[in-house]
């Protein structure tokens, strides 16, 4: 594992439309993030990754992208970009972007003009359209669902108005799913990644890295599963067909011409040797492993998902990676069942997770202990409640605004009440300012943790020994000589020898109580 600076860095994602609204629309926007620059500096951050901002429709909040070389006017436009990208850099803070290769929008000219086109014209080839099966092509090409649900095809209706060939779309209608075996996508995205880079842009969050490639003659699936991201889906052929890498291979040698530049694939593949593929030294440079994220508050599970982890990283030389927490899933207060326990184990996860040898992403909110929001259901935006015909909510419940200051909605997020998601009233107590004062708060023990974790040497190691503890608790030790201990079982635990850095809650009696983690050297 070669130095760079995202080998041990701290990202933060911001999800712009959430994190801080600068023009009173009610949607936080580029120039709300650079507003509170400061805030992530004082926090700690090293780098941002930026949910989409590109020209969009915003079916599914940006990930449906109609002009990939331009900034959408909601967020402010590309001006607003630079101006948040020379903050950040005079902060030294990297700013990375989302980057959404997949799909495009279908607003996108190319999807315009594939519908204006006959079947088998160049400009459906660049998407995926096939004829239907069955008297007429009533029926879809094959039995895929979308993720969001319903089926992963919609037909259209041809020039001389009759319904006609099908197109493919593994996530939204309004995401249709690029043909990667079409040497034109890979151009377009190589341009539109050089246009990013040269403008200083320091890497991307790479989208659904595991799904550009599709199999040859799009099998049937056998098990019909729509929601696959915590799901292991080694059979399904929707995702990580093993044409995927030769595309990772192309972006690869395109970074590096800019070899400061990081390449981070979301990868939602589970098994250590496939997942590692995504990162071999000629392919992406970070891949998110969601096995922490999926893992219960329970020691073996917890343990395990290091261990796999770890090991999926070593295979291939790889830096490992950590999250908890992101836009598409149950923020961990939820997760680990809300109330006060759950936050205190969000908070000894965080501890854990900043304990560990590689790259770390926060998702904002995090930091200051947000729980899911129960939203009404007329307040709900994600496509999924919709699509999935109102049986599955969505993921708007982890993406409500950041609450900055104040004692009543909108918490200083807007100016407008108005807000795109409401804040609920009993964020009061969570606002930034409020947790700024308080010293025992999640944000202050955010901000100790990640202090020591940039500033001690005990936290540079990169290997990590395991010890013993009780049942239902884990302890590691990094070569460097931090030892972090985790108490995910019942009863109190006699902490090992040495000086106690952190806790992430109150000890009792010198012994860590349950559900809380601490740092020794
Ligand atoms: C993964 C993104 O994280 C998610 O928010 C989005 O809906 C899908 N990819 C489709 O782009």
């Amino acid at each position: 594992m070669t130095a760079t600076w995202w080998s041990h860095a701290l990202f933060y994602q911001t999800y712009p439309r959430s994190f801080m609204d600068s023009n009173g629309d009610g949607v936080g926007d580029l120039d709300g993030v650079t507003a509170k620059l400061d805030y992530l500096a004082a926090l700690g951050v090293d780098a941002i990754w930026l949910n989409p901002v590109m020209v969009s429709p915003m079916a599914d909040n940006g990930y449906d992208v109609a002009d990939p070389r331009d900034v959408d006017p909601l967020f402010g436009g590309i001006e607003a970009l630079d101006r948040l990208t020379d903050a950040a850099h005079r902060l030294r803070i990297k700013v990375t972007m989302d980057l959404v290769p997949n799909h495009t929008s279908s607003a996108h000219p190319w999807f315009q003009a594939a519908l204006a086109a006959s079947p088998g014209s160049d400009q459906r080839e660049r998407y995926i359209f096939r004829d239907g099966t069955g008297p007429g092509g009533i029926h879809p090409p094959n039995n895929w669902v979308s993720i969001f649900g319903g089926p992963a095809w919609t037909r259209v209706v041809e020039a001389d108005g009759n319904p006609g060939q099908w197109y493919l779309h593994l996530f939204d209608a309004e995401q249709p799913d690029l043909n990667w075996d079409n040497p034109e996508v890979f151009e377009d995205l190589e341009k539109t990644l050089r246009f990013w880079l040269e403008r200083g842009i320091d890497g991307f969050r790479i989208d659904v890295a595991h799904g550009m490639a599709k199999p040859p003659g799009l099998p049937d699936m056998e098990v019909i599963r729509a929601e696959v991201l915590l799901a292991d889906m080694d059979d399904d052929p929707r995702f990580n067909n093993d044409g995927v890498h030769e595309i990772h291979r192309q972006i690869r040698r395109l970074f590096d011409d800019y070899p400061d530049a990081v390449a981070i694939g979301e990868v939602w593949v589970y098994d250590n040797e496939q997942f590692s593929r995504y990162v071999r030294p000629d392919e992406l440079h970070l891949g998110f492993n969601f096995r922490l994220l999926r893992a219960d508050f329970d020691a073996t599970d917890i343990r395990g998902a290091i261990e796999n982890s770890l090991a999926a990283a070593e295979m291939v030389g790889a830096t490992p990676t950590w999250t908890l927490a992101n836009h598409d899933v149950d923020r961990e207060p939820t997760r680990y069942g809300g109330g006060p326990v759950g936050l205190a184990r969000a908070r000894a996860m965080a501890q854990v997770m900043l304990a560990l040898p590689g790259a770390v992403f926060v998702y904002n909110g995090e930091e200051l202990g947000l729980p899911n929001v129960d939203l009404p259901d007329e307040a709900l935006r994600d496509p999924v409640w919709e699509r999935s015909g109102h049986t599955r909510r969505g993921r708007d419940a982890s993406r409500v605004p950041i609450p900055w200051e104040g004692d009543a909605p909108p918490f200083g997020f807007s100016d407008n009440p108005d807000t795109w998601l409401p804040l609920p009233p009993e964020w009061a107590t969570l606002t930034v300012d409020k947790q700024i004062a308080d010293s025992e708060s999640t944000l202050s023990f955010f901000r100790r943790a990640i202090e020591l974790r940039r500033d001690r040497p005990e936290f540079d190691g990169l290997a990590v020994e395991w010890l013993d503890s009780p049942a239902g608790g884990l302890a590691f030790r990094l070569s460097s000589g931090l030892v972090c201990v985790l108490n995910a079982g019942r009863r109190a635990m006699a902490l090992p020898d040495g000086e106690l850095l952190l806790a992430s809650g109150a000890l009792v009696d010198g012994k860590l109580s349950p559900n809380t983690a601490a740092w020794l050297v």
